[in-house]
């Protein structure tokens, strides 16, 4: 009898649909990101702010965060040289800072003056928050590993400032409560919309009495 032509590939006991994906070239697509600016204060006194997506947490206790540098930029000096930054998390009203931080550099120019941003003393570290983000985390690199175009630095988290206005009426963090960007595939987007909530899948329904 002649075979039945089928969309489906059958490899022992598991059945395979046709794949409907494009096949791309290795790349990063690991999107959406979160978008951040770090700010950081070299040994001479003098501030800047990075944009960085290639941002990560990557560890609970101790808190720890990633961010890949490329060692061609102003501010990898000033992080190998003081080991320290501040991720700022990128509320709507400063995703055009973001983005300008993003295609300048503080070798050419002070960004928080250009840009019109606020310098906050840190608790833990010499470089400055940005008042204006709602969250500011003070970091301390730990250690650096260099992967080809850019140099991971994983740092340890020391202290964690974030905006009054985040707090709900019982005092407990809304993170959810402010759009924050994130970046996706050479664009901005906000966050915004929930979902959903740690668990709630197969969270079983009280049931009425
Ligand atoms: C959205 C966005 C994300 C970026 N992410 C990174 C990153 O993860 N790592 C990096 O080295 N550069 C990244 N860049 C590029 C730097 O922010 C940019 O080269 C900047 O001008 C460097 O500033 P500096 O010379 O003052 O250090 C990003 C730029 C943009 C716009």
């Amino acid at each position: 009898m002649k075979e039945l032509k089928t969309e489906k590939t059958v490899d022992k006991k598991r059945v395979y649909q046709k794949s409907k994906k494009r096949l791309f070239k290795p790349g990063n697509m690991l999107y959406p990101l979160p978008v951040v600016m770090v700010s950081l204060r070299g040994k001479d006194g003098r501030d800047n702010i990075i944009t960085i997506a290639w941002v990560g947490t990557v560890c609970t206790n101790p808190p720890m965060v990633s961010i890949s540098v490329r060692p061609s930029r102003y501010s990898y000096g000033l992080l190998k040289e003081t080991g320290e930054f501040v991720i700022n998390l990128v509320s709507e009203k400063l995703v055009p800072m973001a983005d300008a931080c993003g295609v300048l550099s503080g070798r050419d120019m002070d960004k928080f003056d250009h840009l019109k941003l606020t310098r906050e003393k840190a608790d833990q570290v010499a470089a400055p928050m940005i008042a204006e983000s709602p969250v500011s985390i003070e970091c301390r690199v730990k250690q650096e590993i260099p992967l080809g175009s850019h140099s991971l630095f994983l740092a340890e988290v020391l202290s964690v400032h974030v905006d009054e206005a985040l707090m709900d009426d019982k005092d407990r963090l809304n993170l959810s409560s402010k759009a924050l960007a994130v970046y996706s595939h050479g664009e901005y987007l906000l966050t915004g919309k929930k979902v959903g909530k740690f668990g709630y899948s197969v969270k079983k329904k009280k049931k009425k009495t």
